[in-house]
C-alpha cells in the first residue's frame, strides 16, 4: 500500500512539472498589424500599371464587361501623394467574373520593398462590386515578416481622373500574422 502511495505522490508532481512547463514556455503570439496605403493605377498609355490582356471574342474588353482579364503592377505608396515614400507594388491580376459585369475577383500579392517590410508579401483575394465605395478583399496568407497572415483589406476610391485614366485607392489593411 505504502509503495502504491508513493507512486501517486510521484506521478502527481511529475505531471505537474510537465504542466508547469506547457504554461511557462511562450506560446508563439499572434501579432497584428494595419496600415493605410496607396494604389496608383495607371490604365492609359505607355506607362500603364493595369490592362486588360485578354477577354471574350467578339466583346470589348474593359472594366465592367463580363470575362475581361487584367494585370495589375500598381505602386503603393506611405501617404496619397505618388511623390510619398514607396511602399511596394500591388502585382497581380483581376477578372470581371459576374454576367452583368459588376463584380471582379481579384487576386494579388503586396510585394513590399519599404525597408520595415523590404522582401515580405501580403496576398490578397476576393470578390466585389468595382463600383461600391467601399471595396472588400480577404488576407489569405503571406511570406516573411508576413508569414501565416490572414486578415482583410477595404480598398476606397478617393480619385479617379478619366483624361489620364489615373485612380488614387486608399487600401486599409488588417492582417493577424506571427
Ligand atoms: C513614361 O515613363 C517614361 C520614363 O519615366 C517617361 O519618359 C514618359 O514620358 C512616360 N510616358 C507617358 C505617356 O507618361
Ligand atoms: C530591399 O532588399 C533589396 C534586395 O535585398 C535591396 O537591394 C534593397 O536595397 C532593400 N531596400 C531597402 C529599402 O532596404
Ligand atoms: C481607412 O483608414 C482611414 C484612416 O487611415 C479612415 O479615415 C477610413 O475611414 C478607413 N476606411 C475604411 C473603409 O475603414
Amino acid at each position: 500500500m505504502a509503495a502504491k502511495g508513493n507512486f501517486s505522490l510521484v506521478f502527481l508532481v511529475v505531471s505537474a512539472i510537465v504542466m508547469a512547463m506547457f504554461l511557462v514556455l511562450p506560446a508563439k503570439a499572434l501579432k497584428e498589424t494595419t496600415m493605410t496605403v496607396y494604389f496608383h493605377d495607371y490604365s492609359m498609355g505607355s506607362n500603364a500599371t493595369s490592362l486588360p490582356v485578354v477577354g471574350f471574342p467578339g466583346k470589348i474588353w474593359s472594366f465592367g464587361n463580363f470575362g475581361t482579364h487584367f494585370v495589375t503592377d500598381d505602386y503603393i505608396t506611405e501617404g496619397s501623394e505618388f511623390t510619398s515614400a514607396m511602399v511596394g507594388r500591388a502585382q497581380g491580376n483581376f477578372i470581371i467574373a459576374s454576367l452583368d459585369g459588376l463584380r471582379a475577383h481579384s487576386s494579388f500579392s503586396l510585394v513590399f520593398t519599404n525597408e520595415a517590410y523590404n522582401g515580405s508579401t501580403i496576398q490578397v483575394q476576393g470578390n466585389s462590386h468595382i463600383f461600391s465605395p467601399v471595396r472588400e478583399y480577404g488576407v489569405v496568407s503571406g511570406t516573411g515578416k508576413f508569414r501565416f497572415a490572414t486578415g482583410y483589406v477595404t480598398f476606397e476610391t478617393l480619385l479617379f481622373d478619366p483624361s489620364t485614366a489615373y485612380a488614387l485607392l486608399r487600401a486599409n489593411i488588417t492582417v493577424s500574422h506571427y
